[in-house]
């Protein structure tokens, strides 16, 4: 997981330029990124993930193998909600949840995948070697091992070990309040260390979520990734909105393409990520198609909006960039020709 202040120097190291922008960066005044290809992708995990994509991206690459190697790099890293590194289901099992779809809509997903490092490596092997869009549990092991994939040692890292054998002393069971700032700080160690409780650690660190990527190659193409070990301490058999094309991804080559985080049950209501790019379809910039689509989950949640958190990221056809959530704390990382940043979305609620 990588801070603000780490981020910085990050960015220092590859001599690009960083700056905290509100509200969707543009480049000019249409919003429009200028030049292909850029990369998009949610937290700030995000800035590593974005580098890994760009080795692609910035060599002529296919937008589809970018954010295949983008995500990947999440995957490997300690991350609370990505990879075999993250917080375990309430029975103590990392189970994990990714989806991948490129230009021509072909698409693959697994979910509730256990012991395996690279999810997104075996939706995309779905997608290509099967006639099937998911597999899920142990099949979609079975599946993966005989692709290659080693089976990994069933064990929680020492961070996850920590979270989980925290959360089991109250073992409270209520949905995540995901990056949502203006929260109380608790102690590390602590009640409320977990992603079913709102906190932020006292080390600045946020809780996070899902990474969800979107890129557009220098042929104009699209595609699309997303991985999650989902909410921590979920139910056992549990999923979100990650492995769901529609609602945690969806790419329309035509369009544009759109990517989710945060309480993946309400992003599935509404097909989230389907929703947004249907909004651009009909001429609407990606900033505010996520909007419109965050102000129907509120409406839909009612007062219950205030304790849950949801963002989608979205580009359109032209370059623009745009990202909307339901609570401050929501920022996305880009990644151009030009530059790379960090960016906070605009959001319905403080
Ligand atoms: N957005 C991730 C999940 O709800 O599982």
């Amino acid at each position: 997981m990588i801070n603000r202040r780490k981020f910085i120097r990050a960015s220092a190291f590859t001599g690009f330029a960083s700056l905290f922008t509100k509200g969707a960066w543009s480049m000019d005044e249409t919003g429009t990124v200028k030049g292909k290809p850029v990369v998009i992708s949610t937290w700030d995990a995000g800035i590593r993930a974005n580098n890994a994509a760009w080795e692609i991206l910035g060599n002529g690459g296919r937008a589809l193998d970018a954010v295949e190697k983008g995500v990947m790099q999440t995957e490997s890293e300690q991350n609370c909600c990505v990879g075999l590194g993250a917080n375990p289901d309430r029975d103590g099992f990392v189970t994990l949840d990714a989806c991948i779809m490129d230009e021509f809509s072909n698409c693959g997903s697994v979910a509730f995948l256990e012991r395996i490092k690279h999810p997104i490596a075996v939706a995309r092997r779905v997608m290509e070697k099967t006639p099937h869009v998911m597999l899920v549990g142990s099949g979609a092991q079975q599946f993966a091992v005989a692709e290659g994939f080693p089976l990994e040692e069933q064990k929680l890292s020492p961070n996850a070990q920590k979270n989980y054998e925290n959360w089991l002393k109250t073992s409270e069971y209520k949905p995540p309040a995901i990056n949502v700032e203006n929260l109380p700080v608790v102690q590390k160690g602590k009640q409320g260390h977990g992603p079913f409780a709102p906190y932020k650690l006292a080390n600045g660190e946020w809780n996070h979520d899902t990474i969800g990527m979107v890129a557009m190659d220098t042929n104009g193409n699209f595609s699309g990734s997303c991985t999650t070990s989902g909410a921590g301490f979920k139910m056992r058999g549990r999923l979100g909105d990650s492995p769901v094309i529609g609602a945690g991804l969806f790419v329309d080559n035509e369009v544009g393409a759109c990517t989710a985080t945060g309480q993946g049950e309400d992003v599935i209501r509404v097909a989230g990520s389907h929703s947004v790019v249907e909004l651009m379809r009909q001429g609407l910039s990606p900033e505010v198609a996520c909007k419109k689509i965050i102000e129907r989950i509120v409406k839909i949640k009612g007062a219950k909006a205030k304790e849950i958190q949801v963002a989608f990221l979205a580009v359109n056809k032209k370059g623009q960039v745009g990202a909307y959530s339901i609570h401050k704390g929501f920022e996305y990382a880009i990644r151009t020709n030009e530059m790379e940043k960090m960016v906070k979305a605009k959001s319905i609620m403080d």
